[in-house]
Formats: structure tokens, C-alpha cells, sequence
């Protein structure tokens, strides 16, 4: 019986996930580009697998999960059974250091560390590509953080799902300067799970096919602004895509709405910013929640930081950089 333990951090999307095309295996529409953090957010999982246990197990939290949480995790851990061709049952257990399901991203860590250390603990030598699927299982955005830096995944267009992984577009180090000032307005749980939302939004939106097909030409744009470091582009090109989902989930019926007024009041004021500086120098952008990420660099940060400390709600903030991506952590640091 082996165990093993990693640490591994959200990822929070540039160019949005929303709306699938399977939602069994978890497969999009379109595709996105994120940025994995560094680990001032992160989740630690240890996964055992053991002959004696009668059913899957999954402690999040030090409380045992959800019945909805353990029925994902165990289609990751099943799809690792498969391929490492064991039976045996797995004890989960997962650890997060920034509030659970408030549009933080906790799902897209805790379903990559679940992959990771499911698939070390099971025998696996699993490529990054069989990681990330695994991970996809679970929640989609999760197939983006088994991998460091800039991620993007390819929505793949086959039925089974085998080609739709996320790759590394660049490392952590080719952009260092870069800051998320992740902005807590809410620590409180989600009003509408991403599963039901994405649904209702495919379903009832009429916008949403248009988001989609504008999806590729978004795409490249992207991945020359990172490729580039090219901030303003960067910045605007996230800016308006946030305010884009947001717009699709607004015209769903009946409408989806995540943002709050202090949400809006962040907007306005990174806006404010920005024409006091004349360019863009901080861009916004938001989940499944209200709370925001606000990407700017390393020289903007102190600025940055004070103007969105002094809105009214803002309950706490949170500085990450790029991070490197899915860390083993040794034996002694297991949670089992
Ligand atoms: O993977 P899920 O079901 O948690 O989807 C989350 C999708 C967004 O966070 C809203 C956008 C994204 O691409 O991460």
C-alpha cells in the first residue's frame, strides 16, 4: 500500500470555461487559457488505495465530503483504477488554505491533487496529458492545474474525451512580474453549483453560440499577449471576456448572477485606475462568484493592493504569482 501526497494550486482562467458538450466526462465547448498560482493558495491531498477498505473514502476539511463531492472524486479514482487495473478502495484526504466552493477555484486544485496523488498512490507513471484528464473527470477547470505557468485546454473534439487536455503554453518564469490580487468579497458557498449553471446556460442562453464561435480568434489573441508579455493587451482581452460570461450566464433563464455590488464597485474602481494611468495596467476578472482577480504586475501591486483594500465588503485579499505547478510532497507529510 503506498501513499502519496502533493500540493498543487487553482488556476484562474484568462479565457473562460462555460457550457459543455458531454457532461459525463466533463468536455467543453470551447476553449480556455489560465494561469496556474503559486502556492499562497493551495490544496494538499494524500491518496491511499487499500485492500481492506469496502468503499471510497473523502475527508475534505477534516469533515467527511458531500455525497455530490465523493460521487466526482470517485469517477477520478475509478478512471485510475482502470488504467492501473486495480480493484482496490481509496482513502482521500484534502486540505485547502483558502475558503471552499466560493468561486476561488478550490474544485480546480483539489481535483488535479487528487489525480496526481490517485495516480502515484496506484502505480501509475502517468504522462502530464493522462493527469489531466484524470483531473477533468472530476471538474473541468481542473485538468488546467495539473500543469504550472500558462496553461491552455484543448477542447478536444472527440466523443471519448481523449483529446481534451490542457498543455503548458509558457512556465511560471516567463512572466515573473505578473500578480492576481485575488479580492475576497465572500467567503460564503456558491448560490449555483458551475455544473448547473454551465447547463442552464447551454440550454436557455442565445448568446452563448456566439461566444462560442468567437472562442478561436480569442484564443490566439491570448496567447500572443502571453506570448508577448504584452500587459495591456493581456489585460483588456481578460477584462472583456469575464464581463462576456458574466453576460451569457446573465441571459440564461432564469439568469445566473454572481456578481454583487461590491463586485461592481472593483470594477469601477481597477477601471479608475486605469485611466488615471492612462493604459491598463490591472484587469479584473471573475468566476463563478463574486469575488475577483485582479491581474496586474509586480510594480502596480502596492497601488493596486490599497485602492481595492479601501472599497467597502472587501473582506480580505490575497497576492499570487505564477506558480510552477503540482509539487510531491515527501512521506512524512501526509495526511493519512
Ligand atoms: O470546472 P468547474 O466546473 O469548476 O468550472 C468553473 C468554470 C469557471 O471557473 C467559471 C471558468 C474557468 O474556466 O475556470
Amino acid at each position: 500500500m503506498r501513499t502519496s501526497t502533493f500540493v498543487v494550486t487553482p488556476n484562474v482562467a484568462v479565457v473562460k470555461y462555460w457550457g459543455k458538450r458531454d457532461n459525463q466526462l466533463n468536455l467543453p465547448d470551447n476553449g480556455s487559457i489560465s494561469v496556474t498560482m503559486d502556492e499562497t493558495v493551495r490544496t494538499i491531498t494524500s491518496v491511499e488505495f487499500n485492500p481492506n477498505l469496502v468503499r471510497d473514502s473523502l475527508i475534505l476539511n477534516g469533515k467527511p465530503a458531500k455525497e455530490n463531492e465523493l460521487v466526482r472524486a470517485v469517477k477520478v479514482l475509478d478512471a485510475i483504477r482502470k488504467k492501473a487495473g486495480i480493484k482496490n478502495k481509496a482513502c482521500v484526504i484534502s486540505e485547502n488554505n483558502f475558503p471552499t466552493a466560493a468561486g476561488l477555484a478550490s474544485s480546480a486544485s483539489g481535483f488535479a491533487a487528487l489525480a496526481c496523488a490517485g495516480a502515484e498512490a496506484a502505480g501509475l507513471e502517468a504522462t502530464e496529458r493522462e493527469l489531466s484528464i484524470f483531473a477533468r473527470l472530476g471538474s473541468g477547470s481542473a485538468c488546467r492545474s495539473v500543469l504550472g505557468g500558462f496553461v491552455e485546454w484543448k477542447k478536444g473534439s472527440r466523443k471519448d474525451g481523449l483529446d481534451s487536455y490542457a498543455v503548458q503554453l509558457a512556465s511560471s518564469s516567463h512572466w515573473p512580474e505578473l500578480r492576481n490580487i485575488i479580492t475576497i468579497v465572500d467567503p460564503g458557498r456558491k448560490r449555483i453549483g458551475s455544473a448547473e449553471g454551465m447547463e442552464i446556460t447551454t440550454r436557455t442562453s442565445k448568446l452563448y453560440m456566439k461566444r462560442v464561435k468567437e472562442n478561436p480568434k480569442l484564443l490566439s489573441a491570448m496567447r500572443r499577449a502571453i506570448r508577448r508579455r504584452d500587459l495591456e493587451n493581456f489585460l483588456m482581452l481578460t477584462m472583456c471576456e469575464s464581463s462576456r460570461m458574466h453576460a451569457v450566464m446573465m441571459d440564461s433563464f432564469p439568469p445566473i448572477i454572481y456578481l454583487n455590488d461590491v463586485s461592481r464597485e472593483i470594477i469601477e474602481s481597477v477601471l479608475g485606475f486605469n485611466t488615471s494611468k492612462g493604459m491598463s495596467c490591472a484587469g479584473y476578472t471573475f468566476d463563478a462568484g463574486p469575488n475577483a482577480h485582479v491581474y496586474t504586475i509586480s510594480k502596480y501591486e502596492k497601488e493596486v493592493r490599497t485602492l481595492l483594500s479601501e472599497i467597502n465588503g472587501v473582506e480580505k485579499i490575497i497576492i499570487s504569482k505564477p506558480g510552477e505547478g503540482p509539487r510531491r510532497l515527501p512521506d512524512d507529510k501526509s495526511l493519512i
